[in-house]
């Protein structure tokens, strides 16, 4: 557990990327009902309108929408330059918005936009959101957190069949840990963690991501064969694994994480046992100069 004092959630200025849909709504939804003012950050407008007006009925002052691709480091300066103007503040930044690669397969079957927009929105996407906003956030004097949404699927190990997504999630958590270090270094009040969406299959938009992809990192080359799947076709591919397939509740998830955070937890992750076992036989791998095994999802 971090040194730092805990994070008093009611009545601080929280912004969730990614926030419009799935997980990050989750987070939105939680922090809302623990008290804090939230700046959801999607680049889908009408879901981010439909969600923000939603939300706003329960919570009518605290909740606004601000359209953002955070591919693009000026749309996330702008996000930071709106949120300072209008509250003087960060105190918790989600950075959380991901995509899939359009359906997984032999990376050397991936064309180059599927890496670009792939890493363009998980890896770029987290690291303009730091640049954008942790300076800031150090400058204003504020207690503050920054949270970036990893994957178990490359965070602790790769799904090879998912490897371009995988490695787009292993950066994200080389690069978190990185970022908690050096702001343990530099501060005192500003601190970060990484999440693991875990406690079940999550009924995400996550399998239909593509909706999402712009024009100008579409596919040229006729990509992989593959689509992404949906989420039945992937429950219903677990479930004929024999695996004991728990569907997530995604509000419940959202107050998990905003309890952790609050504790400023860096790791925040459960049902873990399995993970644990596998990041040892990982280690005696690589101590004895193996290729280390991976999750064992038949993707
Ligand atoms: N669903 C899962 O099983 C799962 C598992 C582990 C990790 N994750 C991670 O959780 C995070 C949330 O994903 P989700 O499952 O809720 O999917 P989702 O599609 O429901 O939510 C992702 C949100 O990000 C937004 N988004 C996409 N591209 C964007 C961009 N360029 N700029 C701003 N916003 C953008 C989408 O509009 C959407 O609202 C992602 O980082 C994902 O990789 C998901």
């Amino acid at each position: 557990m971090s040194d730092m004092a805990p994070i008093e959630v009611a009545g601080s200025v929280a912004v969730v990327t990614g926030g419009a849909s799935g997980i990050g709504r989750g987070i939105v939804r939680a922090l809302l009902e623990a008290g804090a003012t939230v700046m959801v950050a999607d680049i889908e407008q009408d879901v981010l309108d439909t969600t923000v007006a939603a939300l706003s009925a329960s919570h009518p002052g605290r909740v606004s929408g601000v359209v953002t691709d955070v591919i693009d480091d000026s749309s996330t300066d702008a996000l930071a330059d709106q949120v300072f103007a209008t509250h003087g503040r960060c105190n918790l930044l989600f950075n959380n918005a991901g995509v899939g690669s359009g359906g997984g397969g032999r990376m050397w079957t991936h064309e180059p936009n599927d890496w670009r927009w792939c890493y363009s929105v998980n890896v770029f996407g987290v690291a303009n959101g730091i640049m954008s906003f942790v300076g800031r956030m150090l400058e204003s004097g504020e207690p503050g957190h920054v949270v970036n949404t990893s994957s178990g699927d490359g965070g602790f190990a790769p799904v090879p069949n998912a490897g371009v997504y995988a490695s787009s999630k292993a950066a994200v958590s080389c690069l978190t840990e990185a970022l908690a270090h050096q702001l343990a270094e530099d501060s005192d009040q500003v601190g970060a963690s990484v999440f693991y969406p875990s406690g079940g299959l999550m009924d995400t938009g996550l399998f239909t991501s593509q909706r999402n992809r712009p024009t100008e990192l579409e596919r040229i080359r006729g990509g992989t064969g593959r689509v992404s799947m949906t989420f039945d076709e992937m429950k219903g591919l677990l479930e004929k694994g024999g695996r004991d397939v728990k569907v997530a509740d995604l509000d419940e998830m959202g107050r998990w994480v905003v309890d952790r955070v609050a504790n400023r937890q860096y790791v925040i992750a459960r049902d873990l046992d399995d993970t644990v076992d596998l990041l040892h036989r990982r280690a005696d791998a690589i101590g004895a100069l193996d290729l280390p095994p991976h999750h064992q999802m038949g993707l």
